[in-house]
């Protein structure tokens, strides 16, 4: 496995790759990888012949008072877990290679990233789709791998790749659980042992509103309420949003859908967590 902070012998990495007749996966992260970054090599891996991941802790996707001086950075374990999982290059890019003195320029997706996570978080989506554009112009994957956990940033770079004509197929994998269900975070690291245990209730509220889905005839608004009042009732979770929306659009849904996502998100001492799941309707 290549380690490679270049762009420029990344992307003659991957061209002599695709000459040679293979294709080529890509798996953007921050580091500090988990078993959820692992099962997207390894998804990687198994359906492209040629798998990049790439390392960058990408400073414009983090708001002056987020987490960023203090995101984890794990470098040689996340090269361990890499190399593991097949990836074949892994590229660490510095910030200054990454975004020049210079650099003007921002791609925006506009609606569906303001929405929820972009309203809390202003400005952050246009980090991630931004970060995300150069690295399918230096990478030229055919296949690029996200988590279903950022439910919400698989939409917006689905968004990006349509309407900027990239010609990559996004994949969307599953959410790995801890054992008791917490959903993997590079964030959970955060929590003392008493907050990891009320974080658990994030994950009860999902399943409460899937059982409600698929049990009894409330409506996708009532399932939020129901949601709502469960995290606002518990002690050492101050809850952003709790809702059900559309998968694609994120727009509410009425009565008689037949699925919706469950999209939570919330801070747990000074940590916070995002979860979500597709609720099937009965
Ligand atoms: O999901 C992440 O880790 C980041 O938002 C991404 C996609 C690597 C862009 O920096």
């Amino acid at each position: 496995m290549h380690v490679e902070a270049d762009p420029e012998v990344i992307t003659q990495a991957v061209r002599e790759a695709r000459a040679g007749g293979k294709s080529i996966g890509v798996v953007p992260t921050m580091g500090a990888l988990h078993a959820g970054h692992v099962s997207l090599v390894e998804a990687a891996a198994s359906e492209c012949d040629f798998v990049v991941v790439t390392i960058f802790v990408n400073p414009t996707q983090f708001a002056p008072d987020e987490d960023l001086a203090k995101y984890p950075r794990t470098l040689e374990a996340d090269l361990e877990l890499c190399r593991a999982a097949g990836a074949d290059v892994v590229f660490t890019p510095a910030a200054t290679t990454m975004y020049p003195p210079n650099s003007q320029s921002v791609v925006s997706v506009s609606r569906i990233s303001r929405m929820l996570e972009g309203e809390s978080r202003p400005g952050h989506f246009d980090g991630v789709t931004t970060i995300v554009a150069k690295l399918f112009n230096i990478t030229e994957p055919d296949r690029a791998y996200f988590g279903q956990k950022d439910f919400q940033q698989q939409l917006v770079v689905r968004q990006m790749v349509r309407d900027l004509n990239f010609g990559v197929n996004i994949v969307t994998c599953p959410i790995i659980r801890e054992a008791d269900g917490l959903a993997m975070s590079s964030r959970n690291r955060y929590l003392s042992p008493d907050e990891r245990q009320t974080a658990l209730q994030i994950k009860q509220s999902l399943l409460l509103a899937q059982r409600m889905a698929s049990e009894t005839q409330a409506s996708p608004a009532k399932i939020a309420d129901v949601m709502r009042q469960k995290l606002r009732q518990t002690p050492g979770i101050n809850l952003n949003y709790a809702v059900v929306v559309d998968t694609d659009t994120l727009n509410p849904v009425t009565e008689g859908v037949d699925h919706a996502v469950a999209l939570i998100a919330a801070r747990v001492g000074s940590t916070r967590l995002i979860d979500n799941l597709v609720l099937q309707f009965r």
